[in-house]
Parts: C-alpha cells; structure tokens; sequence
C-alpha cells in the first residue's frame, strides 16, 4: 500500500508541532522518520498512520484522501491494512504473550483461535519461542518491544508503523529487530519507522527528516 504525506503540518495550542511535510512510502521499502527528539516524528507517525488527523495537508492511502474517511473507515484500515509498533501500546497485561500476539481468544473459553504455526514462527523470530504461555507483566521492557513486534509480524499487515523499535535494545537485539523489519519490507510491506538509531536508519530505503521546515524524503538507494 502507498501511503503518502502531503504538506501535513500539526498545530497544537497554536503551537506548530509539525509544518509542511511531504513524503511518500511504499511497497517493499523502509522508510525512516529521523531527527532530533522533540522534532515531531511521533506526531509524522501518528498522522500517516491515521491515529492523529494532520492540521492542515493530507495524508493519502493508495491515492486515496483520508481526510474525508469517516472513524468506522480509519478503523477498517487499522484492522485490515495496518499494524502498530508503538511503544506501551495496546499489551494486555494480564493476558498471555500468546494472546498479545494473536489478539484472539475467545471470551468464554480463552482458548486460542489463532493460527499456532504463525504464532510459534512469530515467538520464534522475536526470540520469544516458549513464551507464548507466560503473562505479558512478567515480560522485561525488551521483551515486551519484541512482544509488540511478534504481534505485527503475526498479522501480516500491508503497512507497518513504528516508534523507536530498537530504543533500550542491547546491540544483539537491535540489529534482530532491524532485521526483522527489514524483512517486512521485503515480503512487500510498507514499512515506516521513526529513529534515532544508526543502525535502523542504514538498514532503511529512505531516510525522511522531520522538522518546522517544508522537507521531502532523501532517497537512499533504490532497492
Ligand atoms: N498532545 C500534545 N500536546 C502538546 N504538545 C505535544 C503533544 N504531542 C506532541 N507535542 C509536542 O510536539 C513536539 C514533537 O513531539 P514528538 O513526540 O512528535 O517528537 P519526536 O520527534 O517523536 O521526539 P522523540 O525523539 O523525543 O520521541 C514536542 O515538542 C512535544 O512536546
Ligand atoms: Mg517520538
């Protein structure tokens, strides 16, 4: 799926967080938001991925101007098209790394109705293989970072956004990560990452920097 950026600027209090941005991702390629914290790569990447409407500009899916999607449409795009890498976001607690994964016990059994081969490759690939019974509050920060990675792999979805994926990763797990959504790209999804991290920002096709200036995205090489 394309998605693209045009011209999106976010005002807050008056206040302009974001101004003017411009970039287009797509299919089978990375793309990093990158810049000094406080810039407004969360605000970019809660705007391209719908969770937050822009102030002024589009944001366009497949061509398509969201601006006009009613919550019922953005909320079909989250549940068919999009998955979330976000820190703190959406991990039941109380619930099993297994369940966080594939979001689909059922309410009187608990009983998984989840494709287990999928789930055992996605625990498998996070290094989370064998963990799928235990609670997700007994998960370390790390953990819980590879849990919500588990969970985007799992689904499969053609776009994938993410906020600072590989931030309080040690060196091993950084680059698994960063490999990880590498891979994504190349199984054709869209993926978008905001960063600070080098190693992430190498392994990506383009590198967007965000700032209170009109900007458009350095493509990197071409894949
Ligand atoms: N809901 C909000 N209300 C007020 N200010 C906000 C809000 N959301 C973001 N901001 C401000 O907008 C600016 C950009 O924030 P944002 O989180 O997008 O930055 P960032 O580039 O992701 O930073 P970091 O690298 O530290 O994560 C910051 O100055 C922040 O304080
Ligand atoms: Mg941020």
């Amino acid at each position: 799926m394309d998605i693209e950026a045009v011209d999106v600027g976010v005002l807050i209090d008056d206040r302009e967080i974001v101004a003017g941005q411009s970039l287009t991702c797509r299919p089978n390629t990375m793309t990093a938001l990158v810049g000094p914290s406080g810039c407004g790569k969360t605000t970019l990447l809660h705007c391209v991925g719908l969770l937050q409407r822009p102030t002024f500009g589009r944001v366009l899916v497949d061509g398509a101007d969201t601006s006009s999607w009613s919550s019922r449409r953005v909320r079909q795009f989250w549940r068919d098209n999009a998955a979330f890498v976000i820190q703190d976001y959406g991990i039941v607690d109380d619930e099993s790394v297994a369940y966080n994964v594939t979001m689909s016990a059922t309410l009187f059994t608990n009983r998984l109705r989840a494709d287990q081969s999928r789930l055992e490759a996605a625990l498998d690939r996070t290094g989370l293989a064998g963990r799928g019974g235990d609670r997700a509050s007994h998960l370390s920060g790390g953990e819980k970072q590879r849990l919500a990675i588990a969970r985007a792999i799992y689904k499969d979805a053609a776009v994938v956004l993410v906020d600072e994926p590989t931030a309080s990763l040690d060196s091993a797990n950084r680059t698994l990560v960063v490999d990880l959504f590498a891979d994504r790209a190349a199984a054709g999804c869209t993926v978008i990452i905001a960063t600070h991290d080098e190693e992430m920002m190498a392994a990506c096709d383009s590198l967007h920097t965000v700032s209170r200036q009109r900007s458009d995205t350095t493509a990197k090489v071409a894949r």
